[in-house]
């Protein structure tokens, strides 16, 4: 697992400079300080990722399409302004962004450092689950936060993540309705687009940090038959091809929206736990299956003041504290 080499994207962000132009191997290595034996590597390199560029070194390269990769810097000047616009880490292939910057983090990785993939052999989700990450087709993303709050203020992160998600998708494509179900997941059509992982490390009264990882399934045309039934990505909603480095631009600056809202707005609490309920479809008065211990069913009534979902029962209302809703 290595992170991935800063000149390729450089290379890229030359070509693009000069959309119309061939390059010739001795500029190009003139302007991203290498040889132009290392250009021609890195040129190779690229071309297995998939960016199609034209040329050799004699004749000199030539972009042929603008690549959907998410190389740091093509994603940092539209992240200009934001807590994620600094440290900004690309990998082409990891186990998880999220243990990847647990592990970074605990090593003092700074607020707003942000950790993505094109490939994650191991993906984590919530409990024991998997979290499927085919190459280049989604954004697997994990951020490092250090608010200023107490433990308990973690659900409301991430609740206002899920909102942050909804709202950059709908900044896109305004005709799709995204719908949150407590506590982390985005559907489309009743099926799951993204899903939130929140990890942290902690003292009792206070947080050390806290990774926020995010995996939106964006440009998959189907997905491994178990998760048919339950997954769905943007373009299968949407039915056109989405530019995976647009999304993900638009997904951090709506978290940086969201995340400055909990830091100073001292009505974000309540703020973030109306509009969670609001846009949810399932967090009021429907009927659901809790799988928690030994499990149980009811009809949902809201949010506590905490954030947890609560369940009228026959026994009476419940806490859901950390089970999978399932609708009914
Ligand atoms: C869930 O729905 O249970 C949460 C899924 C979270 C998946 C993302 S992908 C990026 C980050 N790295 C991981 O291993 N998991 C999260």
């Amino acid at each position: 697992m290595h992170q991935t080499d800063a000149r390729l994207g450089r290379i890229i962000c030359v070509l693009m400079s000069y959309p119309t132009v061939v390059i010739s191997g001795t500029k190009l290595a003139g302007e991203i300080g290498a040889t132009r034996s290392d250009v021609w590597r890195l040129v190779e390199q690229l071309r297995t990722l998939g960016v199609e560029i034209t040329g050799h070194p004699s004749s000199g390269y030539q972009l042929a399409a603008v690549p959907d990769l998410l190389l740091p810097d093509m994603l940092a000047p539209l992240l200009r302004g934001t807590i994620c616009a600094d440290d900004i880490h690309h990998y082409y292939r990891v186990g998880s962004t999220n243990t990847l910057a647990m592990e970074e983090a605990a090593a003092g990785a700074p607020e707003g450092s942000i950790y993505l993939a094109e490939q994650q052999t191991a993906g984590r989700g919530r409990g024991s689950n998997q979290w499927h990450s085919a190459e280049s087709t989604g954004i697997y993303c994990s951020l490092v936060v250090r608010p200023a709050l107490p433990p308990s203020d973690v659900l409301i992160l991430t609740l206002a993540t899920g909102l942050a998600v909804q709202s950059a998708i709908q900044e896109i494509d305004p005709r799709i309705q995204p719908d949150l179900k407590w506590p982390n997941d985005v559907l489309l059509n009743g099926k799951k687009v993204c899903g939130i992982l929140t990890e942290m490390s902690s003292e009792a009264t206070h947080v050390r940090y806290i990774v926020v990882g995010i995996g939106l399934n964006v440009n998959h045309v189907s997905f491994p038959e178990e998760l048919e039934p339950i997954a769905i990505s943007l373009r299968m909603a949407t039915e056109t091809e989405w530019s995976r480095i647009d999304t993900c631009a638009a997904l951090l600056k709506s978290f940086d929206r969201e995340y400055n809202n909990l830091l100073l707005n001292p009505d974000a609490h309540a703020d973030i736990l109306q509009r969670f309920q609001e846009h949810s479809s399932s967090a009021r008065g429907k009927e659901v299956w809790i799988e928690e211990h030994d499990g149980f069913e009811g009809v949902t009534e809201g949010l506590d003041s905490r954030g947890f979902l609560q369940i009228r029962t026959r026994e009476g209302l419940k806490t859901v504290y950390s089970g999978t809703v399932r609708l009914k």
